[in-house]
């Protein structure tokens, strides 16, 4: 899978990129990376790649040009029609849902933005997806865009070594991972749960499946409503007074 990300920070971006799990996945040929500097697209004679608000207002604005021409560049190399992501804090947040989705993509574009924003005529021709990662602003679109593609690459096929791992975890079926012990059994009076010793796997399964929902009820009872949940699940965990109006 390909990502395209143009940002006026292509350093830290590179350095983001190429560290860890996705570094080696880039190697291995199941990602590519592209990181493109909008000021080195600026026609401007000093690279210029903001400018003062229309209609006043504190902060700059990105200009137009330098990010069409980067856009266009990088369009250009992928060929075909490709999801051009803006991240903003002013859109939906981003989910493991999105990220499975986004994964079956060749390639994305994501697009950073900056100041007190993009000149909305240029996202206006270009974006098709705008995504935040959560409802709190940060001084950039780069540490976002890093989300994105972080979650995004773990479930391009290839990325996670052990192949499973992607798909038994948080957010699966809608509920938050079960708690995990290693070795020693016995760490300051603290023991291992008994049954992770038994051999049991069954047992072992029912009982991680309980402290998943378990802990998902404790810290975001919300998500239970979406979960992927049995009768029976529903009944032991989710009873509630019978309501007398039935
Ligand atoms: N840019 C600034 N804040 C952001 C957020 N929360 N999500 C995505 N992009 C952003």
């Amino acid at each position: 899978m390909k990502f395209y990300v143009l940002t006026i920070f292509p350093e830290l971006m590179e350095t983001l990129l190429r560290s860890s799990i996705l570094g080696r996945a880039e190697k291995n040929g199941f990602l590519d990376f592209h990181v493109l500097n909008i000021r080195d697209y600026s026609t401007d004679r000093h690279k210029k790649t903001d400018d003062y608000p229309y209609g006043g207002g504190a902060g700059m604005v990105m200009t137009a040009q330098p990010v069409y021409d980067a856009y266009e560049a990088a369009r250009k190399e992928i060929g075909g029609p490709v999801r051009t992501i803006y991240l903003t804090p002013a859109a939906k947040v981003f989910t493991q849902k999105d990220a499975k989705a986004y994964a079956k993509e060749e390639a994305l574009i994501l697009l950073c933005g900056h100041y007190e924003g993009v000149d909305q005529r240029v996202l206006d021709e270009i974006v098709t997806d705008e995504i935040s990662i959560g409802d709190y602003v940060l001084t950039g679109g780069e540490p976002a865009a890093w989300v994105l593609i972080d979650a995004i690459s773990r479930m391009v096929p290839g990325v996670l070594t052990n192949e499973t791992s992607g798909e038994q975890e948080s957010l699966e079926g809608g509920l938050l991972e079960y708690p995990q012990y290693t070795r020693p059994e016995l760490w300051r009076d603290h023991r291992v749960p008994e049954i992770l010793l038994s051999g049991d796997h069954a047992k072992v399964d029912a009982w991680r499946r309980d402290q998943a929902i378990l802990k998902t009820k404790a810290v975001r009872p919300e998500l239970l409503a979406e979960a992927e949940l049995t009768t029976k699940e529903r009944a032991r965990f989710l009873s509630e007074p019978p309501s007398h109006d039935a």
